[in-house]
């Protein structure tokens, strides 16, 4: 699938009139629930005991993987449709082996974090996921598992698929994270509730902490000091009710959007500000975009917010390191910001990007220099000069290399472009916001799907 961004200056040109007049992005939408939050409901809520009850669930191509994952281990699941399900829960040694390999598509949060947990189980399994999930590093998982005692086997240099054997008896582990990674804290968190003794992890700065918020939930101990979590194996889930809130990776594409088109004020609804994910607000607030957070509220133990975004000049910055961690989803909307911004911004401290579902760094390189924008890769970040976008061009394709983040960054960046932009292989965009471009031309935007 392509999807055709449709320059906003276009609609000045046809209006005869200067681009800062045009009419802005406006409107109060509700982006979809929390995609790491929905395959921890999943996760969860099959090894409870008793029916979970989840609304604002994520019906996206990734959380949709870990939901099948869970029913071909025989766990029934009802979905009533508009985001709400009932798991009914199998104990924390109820699932059934599947009769074949797990296939969770794109997914690394589903693929990172079902290892830990098939690891503890008595039956053997197999994960596979697409070609872009085929090339990601699985050994972040791997090696600390098979200190616990798992017997994993993956294919050279640690990619996918996983063989995981059942039948090992895991052991605890204190493990010192050598990256910053949520994924592997959880998927060790998970494989710490089938081992013996007590699972520590420390990592090496703050990551998202839905797992450890979770568990509590259902009700299971896990002790937190500072930058180490642990858990004790054995003891029991009890099925809660979940509200996922409002994805603020996926808002982060129109907080970017309602601060680069002049005359906007946009409203996102029931956004999740889980303090581990806010690093997008904190580095466009940097920048001098206009973010107000209102009806600031706790929902089953995550905080909750409406995000008010108005049309702000904004500036380049060096993005503090310590909030890549906390925005390292955002990154292709912030490069969009920053091309966007006067000046220069810098981004350090961000390998991590490398390895997502495409190479971002590369990836946001290649199509800003596209667009004309002068940016310019290096190991672990950018450095991007803001400027115009596609000027004196008709029209820029852009390779989003199947990422659906890419997609959607330049899908916004036609906001502040002179050219249309054709983003190639858009299908993932499903992945985590099924409705994206529903509700970006909702707020103004003029994007088509061909
Ligand atoms: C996620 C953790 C992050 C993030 C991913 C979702 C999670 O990955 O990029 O989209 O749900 O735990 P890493 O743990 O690899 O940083």
């Amino acid at each position: 699938m392509r999807l055709l961004a449709i320059a906003r200056q276009r609609d000045a040109a046809i209006q005869e009139t200067s681009i800062d007049s045009v009419a802005g992005l406006a409107g109060s939408v509700r982006v979809p629930g929390d995609k790491s939050i929905s395959h921890r409901s999943i996760m969860l809520g099959a090894i409870a005991e008793g029916d979970t009850h989840i609304s604002g669930f994520l019906e996206g191509a990734d959380a949709l993987a870990t939901l099948a994952a869970f029913e071909a281990m025989g766990v029934p699941i009802d979905q009533l449709g508009d985001g709400k399900l009932i798991v009914k829960g199998r104990g924390l040694h109820g699932l059934q082996a599947p009769v074949e390999s797990l296939y969770v598509g794109n997914s690394g949060t589903s693929m990172r974090l079902l290892a830990g947990l098939l690891a503890g189980q008595s039956f053997s399994s197999t994960l596979t996921g697409d070609v872009s999930l085929t090339g990601r590093p699985m050994n972040r998982v791997a090696l600390p598992l098979r200190e616990m005692g798992a017997e994993i086997v993956t294919a050279p240099e640690g990619r996918p698929p996983l063989a995981i054997a059942g039948k090992a008896a895991l052991h605890g582990i204190d493990y010192v994270l050598p990256i910053a990674s949520a994924q592997v804290k959880s998927c060790l968190l998970l494989a710490g509730l089938y081992a013996s003794g007590r699972t520590t992890v420390t990592e090496p700065a703050p990551t998202r902490d839905h797992t450890e918020r979770m568990l509590q939930g259902f009700g299971y101990v896990v002790e937190r000091n500072g930058p180490t979590a642990s858990v004790l194996g054995g003891g029991k889930l009890t099925a809660t009710a979940i509200d996922i809130p409002a994805d603020i990776s996926s808002a982060a594409f129109f907080l970017v959007a309602g601060s680069i088109t002049p005359n906007s004020e946009i409203t996102l609804q029931h956004v999740g500000i889980n303090p581990t994910r806010t690093g997008v607000i904190d580095i466009l607030k940097l920048m001098g975009a206009d973010i107000t957070l209102t009806k600031l509220r706790d929902v089953g133990g995550e905080p909750v917010a409406d995000l008010v975004v108005r049309s702000a000049q904004l500036h380049g910055i060096d993005i503090p390191p310590a909030l890549v961690p906390l925005a390292i989803d955002e990154f292709p909307a912030i490069f969009i910001a920053a091309a966007c911004a006067t000046g220069r911004t810098v981004l350090t401290g961000a390998e991590e990007l490398r390895v997502k579902e495409s190479d971002r760094i590369q990836a946001m390189v290649d199509g800003l220099l596209a667009l004309g924008v002068d940016v310019r890769g290096t190991d672990d970040g950018a450095i991007i000069e803001g400027g115009p976008i596609g000027a004196g061009l008709d029209n820029a394709s852009i390779n989003c290399h199947h990422d659906h983040r890419i997609a959607m960054a330049f899908a916004i960046a036609s906001a502040q472009a002179q050219c249309d932009i054709e983003i190639q292989d858009c299908d993932n965009i499903v992945t985590s916001f099924p409705n994206f471009v529903e509700l970006a031309c909702q707020l103004g935007l003029s994007l088509e799907l061909a």
